[in-house]
């Protein structure tokens, strides 16, 4: 029989419950009364040419919002533009350049007046384990200077694309998008690989850790704009093409069609900006979400299972 201190527990860890979910039902709906019309969002999607970024252009087209869609391949650009439709508004840059993004500002303030929602989806790969890049054959042979060099210029290219670049396009956007939008967003294609390590993967997902941080600070400084961080794991296409470590003589651009669905990620990404999800959203959520905690408490086991998900031998 529960006494009536077990009673008194259990009426006011449910009432907590109850305000807790109240509370985010209540802000959710408050958020959304705030949030612009689709038909009259303004949104820009950096990394569109292909991939992600692409099918994410065509969701928010479809829905009739206003799409500027960005990357460094005109060729590629013209095809997505083709495929949204007389809203979209194609821009060649690279975000990594603050000239381009400051050209990119100035014509969406020319155009639209403004910015509702960006996402920044651009990132590169990098596929080689970290003594590789300095071109040792095993990881117990010492490495020369020339080497060394080399694998710190590999890991440069990796951080101006996956943490420079996002952190350009941040400082950019932010004052001009609280000034112009009533519910401003910012979403964050972050991966799974920065919050649980992996073999052969080291360089991609700790440039993401960075910009991930990075987005995670800037939330708390910015708390008008609603951040969210997506994390997907794997997702189907040939993100492996663009690897700053690859060996030249080996082809990367085979395309990979085991992984999550792009039009089911795009779909998380814009779900998530619509309902105002600040934070970071992993999917899938098991085991990814479960796996970054259990590495506190068990990382052998994590190191072993990503071993093995890799095929990685030492
Ligand atoms: N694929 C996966 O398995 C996976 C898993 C988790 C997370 N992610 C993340 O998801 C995002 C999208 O990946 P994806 O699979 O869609 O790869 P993707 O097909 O290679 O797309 C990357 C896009 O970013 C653009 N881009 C790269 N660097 C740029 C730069 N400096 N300036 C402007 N645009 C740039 C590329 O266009 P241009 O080359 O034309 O500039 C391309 O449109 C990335 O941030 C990645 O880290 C991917």
């Amino acid at each position: 029989m529960p006494n009536s201190k077990h009673l008194a527990g259990a009426v006011t860890a449910t009432a907590f419950a109850v305000v807790f979910v109240l509370r985010h039902i209540i802000k959710a709906r408050n958020y959304r009364s705030k949030r612009v019309q689709p038909i009259e969002e303004r949104v820009l999607i950096l990394g569109a040419s292909s991939g992600l970024g692409r099918t994410l252009a065509r969701q928010y087209a479809a829905r009739g919002a206003r799409v500027c869609a960005v990357a460094r391949r005109s060729e590629r650009l013209a095809i997505v533009a083709q495929e949204c439709g007389n809203r979209c508004l194609p821009f060649v840059a690279d975000l990594t350049e603050a000239a381009d993004m400051e050209r990119l500002r100035a014509q969406l303030l020319r155009q639209w007046g403004g910015l509702d929602t960006l996402h920044v989806c651009a990132g590169v790969s990098a596929v080689q384990p970290v003594m590789a890049l300095t071109g040792v054959s095993s990881g117990d042979e010492d490495p020369d200077a020339v080497g060394v060099q080399l694998a710190a210029e590999i890991a440069a290219r990796a951080t101006q694309g996956n943490f420079f670049g996002p952190l350009i396009a941040a400082i950019t956007f932010i004052p001009m998008m609280k000034r112009t939008s009533a519910s401003p967003a910012i979403l964050l294609v972050s991966s799974v690989a920065a919050i649980v390590p992996a073999p052969t993967r080291a360089l991609y997902a700790a440039t993401k850790a960075a910009s991930l941080l990075l987005y995670q600070s800037l939330a708390i400084e910015h708390p008008e704009i609603a951040f969210t961080c997506m994390l997907p794991a794997t997702i189907e296409g040939n993100f492996r093409s663009s690897a700053v470590d690859a060996d030249p003589s080996q082809k990367l651009d085979e395309t990979n069609k085991k992984g999550l669905r792009l039009d089911y990620v795009a779909s998380r990404c814009a779900e998530a900006v619509d309902q105002g999800l600040r934070g970071n959203v992993v999917i899938p959520w098991f085991p990814f979400a479960i796996a970054h905690h259990l590495y506190y408490i068990w990382p052998s086991f994590i190191e072993k299972q990503a071993r093995k998900k890799y095929n990685f031998t030492t």
